[in-house]
């Protein structure tokens, strides 16, 4: 009995230890009501398969087994995100079935850019709610939400609305700037794509501004991705030149944009912490995370990284994750993998759910951010 107490009291002392451990490094968790979600595919969780052609199998097999809104087999980093601060996974804004808002609303659309285009989805793929047209949406939800929060006769009509105090208290998380960059790459050199570079910066620093006026405060801004390492960049791609590609197999002057671009918004992050006295912007190296798992993908138990899970790719002809096409006559099946639990590809452009999970793992805990402090403590300013 008496051994037992006292290593229960060993217990608990060392619990103490630990609590007082991270008291020491300036906080308890924040305790995030709802997260409010702004971006392009990486962490689109149903918005652009509800307002165009739904996003079909084999798409979402692995986790929800069942086609979910999501570019990948299963959960995005958002998922993560919510897992971690115990909220629900994240509703789509512009989806008009099943919808429960009460702990955020998820303004990302696939194929989003930070700047507004000039062509439509049908084109290229790039979603009509560039960020400008998200914090739009944002400032209606807000505002009807409120609205119908007020005249709400009972708690269950209240109880898919988010509460109206807790946008304030709410994470407010970003992750877009890689169609800017894709978009770039399509219609710009490389030298008009870095002129434009501050402007592009400047716009995802305006709607973090206006967030910030609307009440919000605390910040979770991802950097771009190593955009060369996506299969799609290498796609009907014949006869590279010597240094076209670094030692993963990743295009490297495409890589060296999204770098650039990393580097401005870090700058411009810095900035806006000086501009915001309330606020808490947290910069996360996704970047770092993504490349870091491309470059040791097989100590890490991964397939060959930049083998895609999803899809039919022969020689030049390459057929998307889902869909069909007739090769030299007969119909073909972009279908998936066996083991995708192993790739850290999904499609050309979009990861797995393995890797979504490394990288989460690896981003959530504080490790790669600045200041490095874990997502659940993200509403201090340092
Ligand atoms: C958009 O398209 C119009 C008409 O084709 C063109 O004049 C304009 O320069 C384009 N704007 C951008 C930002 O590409
Ligand atoms: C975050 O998690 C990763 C992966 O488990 C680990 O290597 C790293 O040390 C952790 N960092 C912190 C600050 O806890």
């Amino acid at each position: 009995m008496e051994s037992v107490k006292h290593f229960v009291c060993g217990l608990l002392l060392f619990w103490f230890l630990c609590v007082s451990g991270v008291k020491q490094k300036g906080s308890p968790f924040c305790g995030f009501p709802a997260i409010y979600n702004f971006g392009d595919s990486n962490s689109d969780t149903g918005g652009i398969s509800a307002a165009f052609e739904p996003i079909s199998g084999p798409y979402g097999q692995s986790f929800f087994h069942k086609p979910s809104g999501r570019d990948s087999d299963g959960r995005l980093i958002i998922d993560f995100i919510a897992e971690k601060l115990k909220l629900p996974y994240l509703s789509a804004y512009l989806n008009s079935l099943g919808t429960n808002y009460r702990h955020g609303a998820n303004f990302a659309t696939g194929g989003s850019t930070i700047r507004r285009q000039n062509e439509t989805i049908f084109e290229y793929g790039i979603s009509p709610f560039s960020l400008d047209m998200q914090i739009v949406q944002f400032d209606q939800f807000k505002a009807r939400s409120i609205e119908l929060y007020k005249q709400a006769k009972n708690p269950s009509e209240r109880s898919k609305l988010p509460v109206p105090e807790e946008f304030s208290k709410a994470l407010y998380t970003f992750d877009i700037g890689q169609n800017d960059l894709s978009v770039g790459f399509r219609k710009m050199s490389f030298d008009q794509l870095r002129a434009a570079m501050p402007d592009i910066i400047n716009q995802l620093a305006t709607a973090v501004r206006h967030l910030y006026e609307q009440g919000g405060r605390a910040f979770w801004i991802h950097n771009t991705g190593p955009i060369g390492c996506l299969p799609v960049n290498l796609f009907y791609k014949h006869n590279l030149p010597a240094g076209y590609l670094d030692q993963y197999g990743c295009v490297k002057d495409q890589n060296e944009m999204a770098i650039e671009f990393n580097r401005q918004l870090k700058n411009r992050v810095i900035k806006l912490r000086a501009e915001l006295p309330q606020a808490s912007i947290t910069y996360v190296d996704v970047y770092a995370a993504k490349y870091g798992l491309i470059s040791k993908a097989k100590n890490e138990g991964f397939a060959d990284p930049l083998k895609i899970c999803c899809g039919y790719h022969v020689d030049d002809t390459h057929i998307w994750c889902g869909k069909k096409a007739k090769v030299n006559g007969k119909d073909v099946y972009g279908g998936s993998c066996e083991g995708p639990l192993k790739y850290v590809m999904w499609d050309g452009v979009h990861y797995a759910e393995a890797a979504n999970k490394w990288v989460a793992d690896r981003t959530l805990n504080g490790s790669l951010s600045d200041p490095p402090i874990p997502i659940t403590q993200a509403c201090y300013r340092h």
